[in-house]
């Protein structure tokens, strides 16, 4: 198989956005359109991916930054060929050249793998095509009695009766690199817009009798573009649907198949329930039987099988182990590992700590830089006070410990196993296994105290 380029175009400014940012770089599912595409096209394993970009100046690549891809400046726009001409000296003969659009996130790898494999097979030129009730503002597919491809033509530039046509250009197409090479340098701008168009290379092909085939994808919100908020809110809500309906697929049960949100990907196993308002970010992963409350928030997590986690709960970067229950109003930030059987109750956040089997926080405290043992009790109110202004430090706990509410536990200090620490302490130094300390003044009653009056 000879190899992969791939052409990204994204310079283009959409002014009906009315927005600061480049286009491109507005997110659909959590990420800019533009990773999307980037994403979908490094699943091709290319040679080369090159991203023409204009608009917004620098922002484009340095959003990017990180991925092995070409950025070629495109100044001024002057049309879909003109920028892929910009890129041809990046791409090398002997290769083929995929084009996508920058601001069509949702093409499908299935789909385009189809392309490819057509595009093997006749060393021919390979558009991605689409059948649409309204095609107004979209390239027609011009064919011939036969129903061969002859043209593509603009709307702007179309006859009446070329209007007509429902088959339109989506603008991905697949060509042989050093053909299209040839045919970019002989675009002309003299069309209505005055633009060098990418689509002018179909008549060139034609002309040369080089096979041209189409290809339709399984879905059309796949070739989609975004030129506004409205389209952009739309075929995000297009998306999430398509993905609770993959989850509902699978088993798994979903209170409002409408009200979720994906922004990465979710796996989940058997007997899975998802109340409504989730958010799911990142890499998300949920074990057999776990219950996800309403509104809570998941990013980049494990949740290990059985687990509960009730509703308003913030999850992120975090590994749950089985059988815990989480919230309501639980933060489990980043760092946080949790063994089996662990209960974090509500306004209780814990960060950067392992916390092994059986323990319980269950309200109003704040565990930070941590190590806590198996079956410890962390009482209402108790803090560690990990941070001294200028450092962090870690908190020890061993197996066993019964925390008092209230506590602070200013670090480094380490409560020995078994320990008891009474209700309101302030513990400062390490404190022996399987004794009680505390720290409070002991109780009195002031004789003949009485309240203040008010003057008059
Ligand atoms: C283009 C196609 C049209 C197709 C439609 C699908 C041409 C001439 N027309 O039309 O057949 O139906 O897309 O949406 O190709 N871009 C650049 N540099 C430029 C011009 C555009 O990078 O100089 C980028 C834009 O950012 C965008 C894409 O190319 O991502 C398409 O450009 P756009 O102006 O939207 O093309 P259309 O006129 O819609
Ligand atoms: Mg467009």
């Amino acid at each position: 198989m000879n190899s992969l380029n791939i052409v990204i175009l994204a310079a283009g400014k959409g002014t009906r956005m009315y927005s600061d940012k480049p286009k491109v770089l507005h997110h659909l599912a959590g990420k800019p359109l533009l990773q999307h595409v980037l994403d979908c096209a490094s699943e091709l394993q290319p040679q080369q991916i090159c991203v023409v970009y204009g608009h917004g100046g620098e922002a484009v690549p340095q959003a990017m930054q990180g991925y092995p891809t070409q950025f070629v400046l495109q100044e001024p726009q002057l049309g879909t060929g003109h920028a892929v001409q910009q890129a041809m000296e990046h791409l090398d003969d002997g290769s083929r050249t995929l084009v996508l659009y920058g601001d069509v996130p949702l093409t499908q790898h299935a789909t385009l793998h189809q392309m490819q494999q057509i595009q093997q097979a006749s060393d021919g030129l390979v558009l991605l095509t689409v059948n649409l009730v309204n095609p107004t503002g979209y390239g027609r597919i011009v064919r011939d009695t036969e129903g061969d491809v002859q043209r593509i033509v603009e709307e702007k530039d179309a006859t009446p009766e070329q209007r007509e046509i429902g088959e339109v250009n989506t603008g991905i197409l697949l060509a042989p690199t050093e053909a299209l090479r040839s045919w970019l340098v002989k675009l002309q701008n003299n069309n209505a817009q005055h633009e060098y168009y990418l689509t002018d290379i179909v008549a060139m092909a034609v002309e040369q009798g080089i096979a041209i085939h189409t290809v339709q994808p399984a879905h059309t919100w796949e070739v989609e573009g975004i030129n506004s908020k409205t389209q952009l809110a739309r075929l995000e809500r297009t998306w999430q649907q398509e993905q609770a309906v993959r989850l509902l697929e699978q088993g798994v049960t979903l209170a409002d198949p409408m009200r979720i949100d994906i922004r990465g990907s979710l796996q989940c196993g058997h007997d899975v329930e998802i109340d409504i308002g989730c958010i799911f970010e990142g890499k998300v992963q949920l074990g057999d039987g776990v219950r996800v409350g309403a509104y809570s928030v998941l990013s980049n997590a494990t949740i290990a099988q059985g687990t509960q986690i009730a509703p308003y709960s913030h999850i992120d970067g975090s590994a749950v182990g089985a059988d815990c229950r989480i919230g309501p109003y639980a933060r489990l930030r980043p760092g946080t590992v949790l063994a089996n059987q662990v209960h974090i109750g509500n306004f209780v956040e814990v960060k950067n700590s392992e916390i092994a089997a059986g323990s319980k926080a269950n309200h109003l405290s704040y565990l930070g830089d941590s190590t806590v043992g198996s079956r410890v009790n962390i009482g209402a109110g108790t803090i560690t006070c990990n941070y001294d202004g200028a450092n962090k430090h870690r908190t020890v706990i061993g197996d066993d410990v019964f925390i008092g509410s209230d506590t602070q536990l200013v670090a480094p200090v380490t409560v020995g196993r078994g320990a008891t620490i009474g209700a309101g302490s302030t513990i400062t130094r390490d404190t022996p296994e399987d004794a009680l300390t505390l720290s409070r003044s002991k109780q009195q009653t002031v004789p003949g105290w009485q309240r203040p009056t008010k003057k008059k």
